[in-house]
């Protein structure tokens, strides 16, 4: 189904009413030479669901979104790469803080209501030919209509404002929204991208607990690094800078 208000994003929509994680599905697209920009796998039940650091991501049958899209960002070089993140993290939270008006992301890409719990998250996997960065596969999973989890840090949309929402049309609206991210990545607002990521970062500039190494200790985001890691000031004045798999928040 052609969908609407979308210049390239979607206009190819591969609908799977199973499968085992739709970034598997990409990237074998991506292996047989079948990717083109702007395809999108979606999947009505997902039940190898990929998440971040090698977790899984759970989502029951029917009720919440799990989809991937295929980008190509040719226009920036991989050391750059956080910056589609950050672009696609600000639009999922521009479109469902329509739900919710309290959504934050939490570093690097979840997307987190406090109080309630994760209601999404973004797992983005690069492919190469040769050195040079060919496709980027961005899977979204996000928490809808389900309001039974076995993870006490899960939550859902439904769950926090008691309504069910119509999937197709939040879909419609989600890709239209990260297509205009997309787009303003490409032309290179990436200041405006970073300064929108910086206003939705979970305590931002909060003293909270975090670890590393099995050490607890006292911080304060106060930025994102270039290369998308994260800038926190400790006790004694000094900045730690901590990538994805050093720091857990406590
Ligand atoms: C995370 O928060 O750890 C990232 C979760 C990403 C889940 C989505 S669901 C659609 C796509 N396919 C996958 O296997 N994972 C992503």
């Amino acid at each position: 189904k052609i969908l609407a208000n979308t210049i390239f994003l979607g206009k190819d929509v591969h609908f799977l009413p199973e499968c085992h994680s739709t970034n598997d599905t990409a990237l074998n697209l991506v292996r047989t030479g079948q990717a083109r920009e702007g395809s999108i796998i979606i999947c009505n039940h997902q039940t190898k669901g990929k998440g971040q650091r090698g977790n899984s991501w759970s989502s029951q049958a029917g009720k919440n979104l799990t989809f991937s899209l295929i980008l190509r960002p040719d226009f920036m070089d991989i050391s750059e790469q956080f910056y589609l993140n950050m672009a696609v993290s600000n639009s999922i939270k521009q479109m469902l803080q329509n739900y919710v008006p309290n959504i934050e992301v939490k570093w690097p890409n979840d997307l987190i209501v406090p109080g309630f719990g994760k209601i999404g998250g973004i797992l983005i996997e690069n492919t190469f030919s040769g050195k040079e960065w060919e496709f980027a596969v961005v899977g979204i999973g996000l928490n809808i209509n389900q309001i039974d989890f076995h993870s006490a840090s899960a939550s859902s949309i439904k769950s926090i404002t008691g309504s069910e929402i119509a999937l197709e049309e939040l879909f419609r609206l989600l890709i239209t929204q990260i297509e205009q991210g997309y787009i303003q990545l490409k032309k290179g607002k990436w200041k405006e991208i970073k300064s929108e990521y910086l206003m939705n970062l979970y305590r931002k500039e909060i003293w909270a607990n975090y670890s590393t190494d099995g050490e607890q200790f006292s911080g304060k985001i106060v930025g994102i690094s270039a290369d998308g890691r994260l800038e926190m000031e400790l006790e004694n004045t000094e900045i730690a800078v901590f990538g994805l798999k050093e720091i857990s928040f406590l």
